[in-house]
């Protein structure tokens, strides 16, 4: 299969409505990161997904709408759910709410829930309005590998496998949708995003965040996100987190990275702007500013892909606080590193 790459013009965006609605796959860009969607109703195309990015069909897709209504058909939306929607949507909030028959098996591995979000990047919006379907879409990546960010970061994984990506440039947000499950008491966040825990208290009274999210899941035990069961993230090379006091914390990234050049790695410190000074004689990428976490979430998975392209053996990083966007950061940085994490 030929993979076109398209700027999303009014022309380009009625081919990928026509594809979607004929029960092909399109790639297209949403603030958090490129998505790989086709018709969320039809359990024909849906499973087509599954094959092109190698994904277990037991790890349920997200539902993407054109507007809040669009969801009506679709799940039970509570007075709660209707608020969130009203707050965060068209954003990187995603909402777990009890199915409703409409949704094919398929397409939510049969779970009672379906997740649900509307996305806020023009193309995204005008393709799901254009198609007049609800868009089951993950991450338009191969399995396992890091989400990608860009048009070139989905060509890479997907060519060949997907008739057309919309290209709408670099995703502002970088890192996937929050998840939050509104099916049990209190609300729990299952995936951490760009909407932070910190804003969801400012219209909810509580919310949980499930105990999985910043550590490996236990032999046997059943993920709260079937995502969570999957190593992800992942670039080919091993990552190392180091966490502890910050002058202490520098002066290990330096040793662990001295220690693998000894051993004839490759190397890398992947360096917070504010400390690449302190890392003058190490190789070093910079994934963004402390003081911006924000930038970041928006460097954290084009820097990993960028680490596989040069051959890197070694990575090492620095922990970040898991307060605002910074629990989203070290969620996918833990599972980057395959929760490798060195305390000093
Ligand atoms: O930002 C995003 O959410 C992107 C863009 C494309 O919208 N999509 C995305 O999809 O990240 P995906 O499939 O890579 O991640 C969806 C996550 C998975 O961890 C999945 O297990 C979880 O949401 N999920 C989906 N439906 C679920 C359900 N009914 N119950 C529990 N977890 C669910
Ligand atoms: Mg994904």
């Amino acid at each position: 299969m030929e993979t076109r790459v398209l700027p999303p013009t009014e022309e380009a965006i009625a081919q990928a409505a026509a594809l979607l609605q004929s029960g092909e796959l399109v790639a297209f860009p949403t603030e958090t990161v490129y998505g790989l969607g086709a018709n969320a109703l039809d359990p024909v195309a849906v499973p087509k997904i599954f094959a092109a990015k190698g994904r277990p069909s037991d790890n349920p897709l997200i539902v993407h709408v054109a507007t809040p209504e669009a969801a009506e058909p679709l799940c039970h939306v509570d007075a709660r759910a209707a608020m969130l929607m009203k707050r965060f949507w068209p954003g990187p909030l995603t909402l777990l709410l009890p199915k409703k028959p409409t949704i094919p098996d398929v397409t939510n591995a049969g779970l009672p829930s379906v997740a649900l979000r509307m996305p806020d990047h023009p193309v995204a919006l005008r393709l799901l309005a254009a198609c007049g379907v609800p868009v089951a879409a993950p991450s338009a990546n191969t399995s396992g590998r890091p989400s990608p960010t860009s048009a070139q970061h989905v060509y890479q994984d997907l060519q060949g496998r997907v008739p057309l990506i919309l290209d709408g440039g670099i995703c502002a947000v970088g890192l996937e949708s929050t998840v939050l499950d509104l099916t049990v008491e209190p609300p729990t966040v299952v995936r951490p995003g760009g909407i932070t825990v910190e804003m969801l208290l400012t219209v909810l009274p509580q919310v949980q965040v499930a105990d999985s999210v910043m550590r490996p899941l236990r032999k046997d035990e059943k993920a709260v996100s079937p995502g969570m069961m999957y190593r992800h993230y992942a670039p080919r090379g091993q990552l190392t987190l180091v966490k502890g006091e910050a002058n202490e914390v520098r002066a290990a990234c330096r040793n662990l990275y001295a220690q693998a050049v000894t051993e004839g790695k490759k190397a890398r410190v992947l360096a917070f702007e504010e400390h690449l000074r302190d890392y003058a004689d190490c190789n070093t990428l910079s994934i963004g500013s402390l003081n911006r976490p924000e930038t970041i979430a928006h460097e954290l998975f084009a820097a990993l892909r960028r680490m596989d392209d040069e051959g890197v053996d070694a990575m090492f990083c620095e922990a970040v606080e898991t307060k605002g966007i910074g629990l989203a950061i070290m969620n996918r940085m833990c599972r980057a590193a395959a929760f490798h994490v060195v305390n000093v």
